[in-house]
């Protein structure tokens, strides 16, 4: 039984079809004092069924109806509950910054490992994130999935990623592209919105860059690549990422920066999740777990 949390509900459909495996009718509901609850319907789970909750945690808020959806599937008798995080909120927060903070992903991973038995998520900022959860947690990639929506026809295709950490993301994109070559820039973070990039000496004029990063979150470290490139003369630029957070005026920036398209999967379920990552974790369900 597949059990989707409030934003992942057409990943969760999909997944759903793809294990031929049933949809739980969860509901959310609001009680006037602001308080959430999520629920499952009423379930009559039989012996050896597994309940697999999907729910990214993009908001604070997801986060408590997750735990209340690994909750009354563990009232409702299923012998197994798996969460499956495609999103981790937090997860960026994986140490104390300064004194006095929280390792908020740290948290976050301890209250999830109260209500599951496996944990599985797609592409964390750092997969050393899973060994912060008490049952085994897996990370895969949906990266592969970033190369569906691109143009077949690509001029000379140079796959970026604006940063050092996320040059394995571009070559696995490069990879099932099958196609281009691979490069990337030197970032240097000032602040949540102030990034600096740095650009590699890859000849970038006239060719089609796809920059590719695991998540844009504000949209600063993609506009500003996108700028250099296009400074540079470089053909078309896609942006592409695993999770298309997109807050506030991301989307904006981007724009205005110059960018052709902007592409993601569903693990965020936005306008911009042109493909869904689906079938990555229904192979890690089917594999793995
Ligand atoms: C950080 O290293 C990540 O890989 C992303 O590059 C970063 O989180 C993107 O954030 P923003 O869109 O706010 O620049």
């Amino acid at each position: 039984m597949i059990l989707s949390g409030r934003h992942s509900q057409s990943l969760a459909a999909e997944l759903a079809e793809l294990l031929d495996d049933a949809l739980a009718p969860v509901s959310f509901d609001r009680f006037p004092d602001g308080e959430v609850m999520a629920s499952i319907g009423d379930l009559a789970p039989t012996d050896g069924d597994r309940a697999v909750v999907v729910a990214s945690t993009p908001t604070s808020e997801s986060h408590l109806e997750l735990l209340q959806l690994q909750d009354a599937a563990r009232e409702a008798g299923f012998d197994e509950v798996v969460t499956v995080l495609p999103y981790m909120g937090y997860a960026r927060q994986d140490r104390a910054f300064e004194p006095g903070q929280p390792v908020s992903a740290r948290a976050v991973a301890r209250a999830i490992s109260t209500g599951a038995d496996r944990v599985l998520t797609i592409d964390p900022h750092e997969a050393a994130v899973c060994e912060f959860f008490a049952p085994t947690a897996t990370a895969v990639t949906a990266a592969g999935r970033l190369a569906e929506p691109l143009p077949d026809e690509l001029v000379d295709p140079l796959f970026l990623s604006p940063d050092a950490g996320a040059v394995d993301l571009a070559e696995t994109v490069q990879d099932a592209a099958g196609t281009g070559t691979v490069d990337y820039f030197e970032k240097t973070r000032h602040s949540g919105t102030d990034v600096e990039v740095s650009p590699s000496d890859a000849s970038v004029e006239g060719r089609d860059v796809i920059v590719v990063d695991d998540i844009i979150a504000t949209g600063s470290t993609m506009s500003e690549a996108v700028g250099i490139l296009q400074e540079r003369g470089a053909n078309r630029v896609f942006v592409t990422c695993v999770h298309p957070l997109l807050a506030d005026n991301a989307v904006t920036k981007l724009s205005r920066a110059g960018v052709d398209a902007v592409y993601g999967t569903d693990t965020i379920e936005r306008p911009h999740s042109a493909v869904t990552a689906a079938p990555v974790i229904a192979d890690a369900l089917e594999e793995q777990l």
